[in-house]
């Protein structure tokens, strides 16, 4: 039912008249040097493209690279921050693999399920949705000045805790007040996951700048200069794409196009059910931010 042709999160495949299966593999290197920490935002990532289908994961796999000559006790503790974030969302983590590789890597192959019909696609979005996004920016410029030492221990607790937030409870207000579009928002970035929705839907959008939550700290540590690869190589091929009002600073671009490790869900809404959306995410206790509207026009504009 969804391939790859639409750039989406994962794969829907019908099985039966009332199911369809929803399958996605999603591991990374350490974002964060706690591999308790870093275990727990592996598994919340992968399991957040089941859930921005509008799925309910089920089962899962662990895909592990590790070094032979590392201490297994890290590997232990990656392990458990994974499963205990798994069982937070009721998924059971029933095998995987693991290989001898220089520089760890961790995350999951998930199985999910939803019903037919009832998946939520990156393509869909029409004029005069609105933009409803789940999780602040800065991840990738935070958790590349920690590794440079430039943030505390403290600070980086607070980023690590937005990476960990799993999207369910942003899934299941989607879910229950029903969406056209939604992707997450992970390596290419807000801006870059937004293309792909809008290419996919042919429609544009108008993005209010001064509506995208941003995690404070972001500014300074992106003044500083700890931009990560992914954020410069997503400046490359998305900054020219986008018509920039000249009152959107450079900084503020750049963390538009951030890269963010376990991101929110940028959900596109109608008009009529955007309070809904907002009522249904407060009540599950999640922040959704309006950030924008959909257009007929096909340019993604950023506007102060
Ligand atoms: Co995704
Ligand atoms: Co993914």
């Amino acid at each position: 039912m969804v391939g790859i042709n639409t750039g989406d999160d994962a794969a829907v495949y019908k099985i039966s008249e009332d199911t369809a299966l929803i399958q996605t593999v999603d591991f990374f290197p350490p974002v964060v040097d706690d591999p308790y920490d870093f275990g727990a935002v592996a598994v919340a990532n992968a399991l957040s493209d089941v859930y921005a289908m509008g799925g309910h994961p089920l089962i899962a796999l662990n895909i592990v690279g590790f070094p032979v000559d590392l201490d297994k006790e890290i590997l232990g503790q990656i392990l458990r921050g994974g499963a205990e974030k798994a069982q937070e969302a009721g998924v059971i983590i029933v095998g995987g693999h693991t290989i001898d590789d220089p520089e760890p890597k961790y995350g999951l192959s998930v199985t999910g399920v939803v019903a037919p019909g009832h998946q939520v696609a990156n393509v869909g979005a029409r004029p005069g949705d609105r933009l409803v996004l789940t999780k602040p920016l800065g991840a990738g410029i935070l958790t590349t000045a920690h590794k440079n030492g430039a943030l505390g221990d403290a600070a980086l607790k607070n980023i690590v805790e937005v990476m960990a937030t799993l999207n369910r409870d942003a899934a299941e207000a989607m879910i229950e007040v029903g969406a056209n579009a939604c992707t997450d928002v992970t390596g290419f970035g807000l801006l870059g996951h937004l293309k792909s929705m809008l290419d996919g839907s042919g429609v544009g959008a108008r993005i209010t700048f001064p509506n995208v939550p941003i995690i404070p700290d972001a500014w300074e540590m992106g003044e500083r200069g700890f931009i990560p690869g992914g954020t410069g190589r997503n400046r490359l091929w998305v900054e020219d794409e986008v018509d920039w009002d000249a009152d959107v600073s450079a900084m503020g671009r750049t963390i538009l196009m951030d890269a963010q490790t376990s991101g929110g869900l940028l959900i596109a809404v109608t008009e009529d059910a955007e309070p809904r959306l907002h009522a249904a995410l407060s009540a599950r206790g999640v922040a959704g931010h309006t950030i924008g509207i959909v257009t007929t026009e096909r340019v993604l504009a950023v506007v102060p």
